[in-house]
């Protein structure tokens, strides 16, 4: 795509991905993506704003051309990964006066990680301000969003935020603008979910620093541009800041027909007791789905049958995911089934460490589910409910 005006002297210039489908071999892309980079003109100077991912540098370049951008004063890096820095060696060589500005601890990362050499970067710290004439860039140090090195850049005079992955989504569009919100809202709840959720005390204290700024403008540099900012950011205040909701997350798998068994009675017995349940068939399920769900849970049940002594690894795998992502989660169980033995109940709990979570009572049936077997899902469908009294959730 060609650059795209914002406002007068003021750019897209990045690379829509319509095609990526994984990012970071983990993540699943189910509408692609963007590298947002921006081109901000001054009286005196100009800034590039974030890169791209370096398979996608030479449609930068091709954009700055596009705009007879002859010389680069300063490249703004807010952030150290490869999808926005990855061009940061190549845009340095066709531009040999630009200098990189960033924080001190990105400086170190981008000479670890991409080898830029140590004489190219002008580091800033919080608050600080370069002027490009008449426009002034502030950078506002944000770490942990969701690397220790970044910071978010303001642009004073038209008020407008470029932060980098904070209020991204992975959505390829041709829109600048956000135009669908509820396509937005979905992708960008996909997005903190997989990215910004594991830190989500740091994203609360970031939100309540961009609060005291008047913005106009929120420029990602992954999906569209919010020209209404209270859309995200009344988005994000939800996701980090609510209580968890009278929800259960139950990730599955069944290999012969009786973990199933058990996930379909225990659904009906928490539907009928006021719960809401998102159900994953784990060997199907988009994890960023999966992601997602966890954000507003107030329980997970993990359902699986044993393997070779344990938990089957797609059980395995989501317990370690849901540990990792560190949802607002207050309880948890385990249901499954086994043939002879094993240690499914050992093992899965002892997965979920950063959960802050009160485990109830496990539910395992040998082989298909008995009448006892379903009395006791009953029993702890109970105790969900109980328990989601008794914390407030419902
Ligand atoms: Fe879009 Fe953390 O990189």
């Amino acid at each position: 795509m060609r650059p795209r005006e914002i406002r007068h002297g003021i750019y897209w210039v990045g690379a829509v991905d319509w095609d990526r489908r994984l990012f970071d071999s983990l993540i699943p892309l189910p509408d692609g993506t963007s590298y947002n980079s921006y081109l901000v003109q001054g009286s005196q100077k100009t800034a590039l704003i974030d890169g791209v991912d370096p398979t996608k540098e030479r449609l930068l370049l091709e954009n700055l051309d596009a705009l007879g951008v002859k010389k680069l004063d300063y490249l703004i890096a807010n952030h150290a990964e490869q999808d926005h820095a990855g061009a940061i060696p190549t845009v340095l060589a066709r531009y040999p006066d630009a200098k990189v500005v960033c924080t001190p601890r990105c400086k170190g990362m981008l000479v670890d990680l991409l080898m830029v050499a140590e004489d190219r970067f002008i580091t800033v710290e919080d608050k600080e301000t370069v002027s490009l004439g008449d426009r002034t860039l502030e950078f506002i140090h944000a770490p942990w969003v969701h690397w220790p090195e970044t910071m978010l850049t303001y642009l004073r005079e038209e008020k407008i935020l470029f932060p980098c992955d904070f209020f991204g989504s992975h959505l390829a569009t041709s829109d600048l603008f956000v135009t669908d919100e509820g396509q937005v809202y979905e992708a960008a709840k996909r997005y903190y979910a997989e990215i910004m959720m594991p830190f989500r005390t740091t994203i609360q204290k970031n939100l309540e620093k961009v609060r005291e700024y008047q913005i106009d403008l929120i420029a990602p540099s992954h999906g569209p541009i919010y020209n209404k900012p209270e859309f995200i950011l009344s988005a994000y205040h939800s996701w980090a800041f609510d209580e968890p909701k009278n929800i259960v997350v139950l990730p599955y798998v069944s290999m012969h027909d009786s973990t199933r068994r058990l996930v379909a009675h225990f659904v009906g017995a928490l539907v009928e007791r006021g719960i809401t349940v998102k159900q994953f068939d784990l060997p199907v399920t988009d994890i960023g789905k999966l992601a997602m769900a966890l954000v507003d849970a107030a329980t997970v049940v993990i359902g699986t049958p044993t393997v070779l002594g344990g938990a089957h690894p797609a059980a395995a795998y989501a317990a370690f995911l849901a540990n990792a992502l560190r949802p607002n989660l207050k309880f948890a169980s385990i249901i499954g089934s086994y043939g002879w033995g094993g240690k499914v109940v050992e093992q899965l709990s002892g997965m979920l460490t950063n959960l802050k979570v009160e485990l109830l009572p496990p539910v395992l049936a040998k082989g298909y589910p008995r009448e006892a077997d379903l009395k006791a899902l009953d029993s702890l469908a109970e105790m969900v409910r109980q328990k989601h009294r008794e914390s407030g959730v419902m």
